[in-house]
């Protein structure tokens, strides 16, 4: 047993539909045990609880739950910062011709562990990931993160059409390569890259993997950007939006995660609150491919879940903080404003991710029994961060969190742990 002594935050309730949803320990303690949440309160108190507990003093810290990072696409890692794109160009230029180089398998190896080491670097311990066009490349990733301890969901990326030809797979050879990857992975997600790409063939195979795997995932993108939009309902004449073409397919449910969800109607968002979906909402990807504003307004009042996402490499990198204040931003400036809470932030970044992956009960907050998954950051000597928060602390917990939103970034990051092991630890809290 081992107790954290840091100020704790987490949001063991959803600030969306409650007051006082931040719990808050500013002299706190997360006792662990067997890899998981023992208890998690005031030091104090968990310390009375646990007294022959060995107390590990991070004070002048900040402990968070581990980040859930809903949308993030692993071959695209090496792509990031390509500016000046919008969503259908940027996927011909730029990001496709990259993805046909993981048909080479030591390539894809690389690529994979760079990968999940940035995941881990930046506090990511839980990921929906869009794997490759290739079976070789998306088990690279599986056994990449298997290896560094993180609890990645991901599958083969499938595409029959619209994309370059090398990324093309028949469904039947679709269908076999998913299966064959499910038999070796767990956590596996059946990923059609978009409907623009996809057959009414390779949508078929999709939903008959669902079927015939009760509980299997599923993912892909919606509504992203007013041509592709557009472009669908010219190949799916008879579907009355984006949306029914996925429901046709039966691919709709509570365990499915759309990515983006910027240009959906009224029904459209009735419709997946109806059915229980998570919207993976990325908005540095929005804005840097110019897609447009998440309407989260209309997201909240349809009761549509929705979550973060990074979108690398259409998004600007692996910060899951930065991709919270990104959002905030970008909504104080919408068309209908709402202001997001430091707690609402926090809440999306971490446990809205969890209940958007069905992980809820093992991530996401540090209620007692689940998994031990944390981020310590603390903010270098002489940094902004540091001089802001030796006042906001003296204030509230939401001038804390919404300080640290605003100014952390991975270089803050001291340690990370998966099941009360360190996935990630910065050179000086190594030495
Ligand atoms: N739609 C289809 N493929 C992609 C992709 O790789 N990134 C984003 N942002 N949207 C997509
Ligand atoms: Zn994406």
């Amino acid at each position: 047993m081992t107790i954290l002594r840091a100020a704790i935050f987490h949001t063991p309730r959803n600030p969306f539909r409650e007051a006082k949803a931040l719990a808050a320990h500013p002299d706190g303690a997360l006792a662990l045990d067997g890899g998981r949440v023992a208890a998690c309160g005031e030091y104090a108190e968990v310390r009375a609880a646990f007294p022959d507990a060995e107390v590990r003093d991070l004070r002048g810290g900040y402990i968070l739950p581990g980040f859930v990072d809903t949308h993030i696409h692993f071959p695209q890692v090496r792509i990031i910062g390509g500016l000046g794109y919008t969503l259908l160009d940027w996927l011909e230029q730029l990001t496709l011709p990259e993805e046909a180089r993981l048909a080479d398998t030591a390539y894809a190896s690389a690529v994979a562990s760079e990968f999940v080491s940035s995941l881990a670097a930046h506090g990511t311990t839980t990921a929906l990931v869009f794997g490759s066009h290739f079976a070789p490349a998306t088990a690279a990733l599986f056994e990449a993160a298997e290896k560094r301890g993180l609890r990645v969901f991901s599958g083969l990326v499938l595409s029959d059409r619209s994309v370059r030809a090398e990324l093309r797979q028949q469904p039947e050879a679709a269908y076999r390569g998913c299966v064959s990857l499910m038999d070796r992975f767990r956590r596996y997600v059946v990923t059609p890259r978009f409907a623009l790409s996809a057959s009414e063939a390779m949508l078929e195979i999709c939903g008959a993997l669902l079927r015939e795997h009760p509980g299997l995932r599923f993912t892909t993108h919606i509504n992203e950007n007013r041509q592709e939009v557009e472009e669908v309902a010219r190949l799916f004449p008879w579907s009355r939006d984006y949306l029914n073409v996925y429901e046709r397919f039966g691919l709709i449910g509570r365990n499915s995660v759309l990515a983006h969800n910027i240009h959906g109607n009224d029904d459209e968002l009735r419709r997946l609150a109806a059915a229980g979906v998570s919207i993976a909402h990325c908005p540095t990807s929005n804005a840097a491919l110019g897609s447009g504003i998440f309407p989260l307004a209309r997201h909240l009042r349809a009761g549509a879940r929705f979550a973060l996402g990074t979108d690398v490499g259409g998004g600007t990198g692996f910060g899951m903080m930065k991709e919270a204040l990104q959002a905030y931003l970008i909504q104080r400036v919408a068309a209908e404003p709402e202001i997001l809470t430091p707690a609402q932030m926090l809440y999306l970044a971490t446990r809205a991710g969890a209940e958007a992956l069905g992980v809820e009960g093992e991530t996401g907050d540090f209620a007692a029994g689940k998994c031990a998954d944390l981020v310590y950051l603390r903010p270098p000597e002489g940094s902004v961060l540091k001089g802001v928060l030796r006042h906001a602390g003296d204030q509230s917990p939401e001038r804390t969190v919404g300080a640290l939103f605003t100014l952390a970034d991975a270089a803050c990051i001291e340690e990370v742990q998966m099941s009360g092991r360190a996935v990630f630890q910065s050179r000086e809290a190594i030495n």
